[in-house]
């Protein structure tokens, strides 16, 4: 019979611990949409780290360098500009808009030519972030 009794205390301890996890679990939930929140900023930082090795990989970096002009405008010149004109990066980088930092027609063909060649083939996402890239560069 005290055999029974322990094990039948045994049984509740276990019942009750169970339902603590499941009250936090509860907690948690109710918890998640603040994190998610505080999250946001750190999926930046995410976008803006994906852009930054994609500007390398992609090549634009063998012709777009933050400060110096090379064979493109540097990095924050085009910034500059597309900040002053409130301008969107990605719509130019989809070809949905002409060229505004530069518009000499020889320059103009050569970042055309990587728009047509390779620009056209990336994803959306991976557009954002080069252009959320772009505007991280200080
Ligand atoms: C072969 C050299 C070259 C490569 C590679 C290149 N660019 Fe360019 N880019 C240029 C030149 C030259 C211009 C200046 C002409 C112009 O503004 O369109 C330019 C201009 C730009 C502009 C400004 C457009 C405007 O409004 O005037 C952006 C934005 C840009 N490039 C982004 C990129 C990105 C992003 C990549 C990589 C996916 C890239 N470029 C790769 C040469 C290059």
């Amino acid at each position: 019979m005290k055999k029974m009794l322990s094990v039948f205390v045994m049984f509740s301890l276990l019942i009750i611990s169970c339902g603590e996890t499941k009250k936090e679990d509860v907690k948690k939930e109710v918890e998640a949409p603040k994190e998610v929140a505080e999250e946001a900023p750190a999926a930046g930082d995410d976008l803006i780290a994906m852009g930054e090795k994609l500007f390398t990989d992609k090549t634009c970096v063998s012709c777009h360098q933050a400060d110096a002009k090379i064979v493109g405008p540097s990095i924050k010149d085009i910034v500059k500009v597309y900040d002053q004109y409130d301008a969107s990066l990605v719509a130019f980088l989809k070809g949905e808009k002409e060229a505004i930092v530069e518009t000499d027609a020889g320059q103009v063909a050569i970042m055309q030519a990587n728009l047509d060649g390779f620009v056209k083939d990336l994803k959306d996402e991976e557009l954002q972030a080069l252009a959320a890239y772009m505007k991280s560069v200080k």
